[in-house]
């Protein structure tokens, strides 16, 4: 199959403007982008399970890491990100459990999908919704 069909490339419009949320993000699409080759190169279970969990244990670091920031820098809608860390999180619980479920490896590559789906919905959704915020406050933010 065509790579191009299904990874993800890394491009300046994916950037929230600080850079230790770009390298968290782009590490992240690179799981996304393995976890996807995991699952278009039908790979055994377990490796399909351990990309998945590889990704998820990532983003919950991320997203811890992103609301101590957003508090910080005082955004007003920290709580309310929050609140979508933990939606995104209890959707790939669920996730990750209807995966152990099942061996038809058809169903992993819609389980792969939707978290994928989710965790790129958010970064272009809700991050920018922070990016957005951060310029026009004007001044660039470290951490
Ligand atoms: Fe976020
Ligand atoms: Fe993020």
């Amino acid at each position: 199959m065509d790579k191009s069909e299904w990874e993800i490339a890394w491009s300046n419009f994916l950037s929230v403007d600080v850079a230790e949320m770009d390298d968290e993000h782009r590490q992240f699409i690179a799981r996304v982008n393995e976890l996807n080759r995991a699952i278009v190169e039908i790979e055994d279970k377990a490796t399909v399970a351990r990309a998945m969990d590889l990704m998820l244990m990532e983003a919950a670091r991320h997203f811890k890491h992103e609301e101590q920031l957003l508090a910080r820098w005082n955004y007003p809608e920290t709580a309310a990100h929050a609140a979508k860390h933990a939606e995104l999180t209890a959707q790939f619980d669920r996730t990750v459990k209807e995966f152990a479920a099942t061996d038809i490896s058809f169903v992993w590559a819609l389980k792969g999908l939707h978290i994928k789906q989710l965790l790129v919905g958010h970064l272009l959704n809700e991050d920018m919704k922070y990016r957005d915020f951060l310029r026009a406050q004007g001044t660039p933010r470290g951490s």
